[in-house]
């Protein structure tokens, strides 16, 4: 059976902070630079979601794009479009929000809900230069 990888893009803006609170004021603006900004900053985040599985005999897919749009939307976007990562989303508390550690905490939220699909890849896009992949290891 031949399995192909699908990949549905979604996009979010969100506030956020990177801080080390066991650094100094001083180490922190040199380590983050403009993102440690007190009073936060935003990104435009896109995130490809890519999952995995055998194709569907009757549909063609291995699993429809749309029904991928509504959970990543439901169980990841709606909850950080328009937020502050650091203050509002309950899967980032206590996590210095780096594209690193949200990428980690996206898939760790997105893998239950997807199947029987099997969540391959995410790539996190902070900017139009910066990404981050994770493959669950
Ligand atoms: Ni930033």
């Amino acid at each position: 059976m031949p399995r192909v990888i699908v990949t549905r893009r979604l996009t979010f803006n969100a506030a956020h902070r990177l801080h080390n609170p066991e650094l100094s004021d001083s180490e922190n603006r040199s380590l983050f630079g403009p993102c440690n900004n007190a009073n936060w900053h935003g990104h435009n985040y896109r995130l490809d979601v890519s999952v995995t599985g055998d194709i569907e005999a009757k549909s063609g897919y291995v699993m429809d794009l749309k029904k991928l749009r509504d959970v990543v939307e439901e169980h990841l976007v709606d909850k950080m479009d328009h937020r502050n990562l650091n203050i509002d989303v309950d899967f980032m508390q206590g996590i210095n929000p780096t594209a690193e550690n949200l990428v980690v905490a996206c898939w760790n939220v997105l893998a239950p809900v997807v199947r029987p699909a099997t969540l391959t890849r995410l790539r996190l896009w902070e900017t139009d230069n910066n990404y981050v992949e994770y493959e669950g290891q």
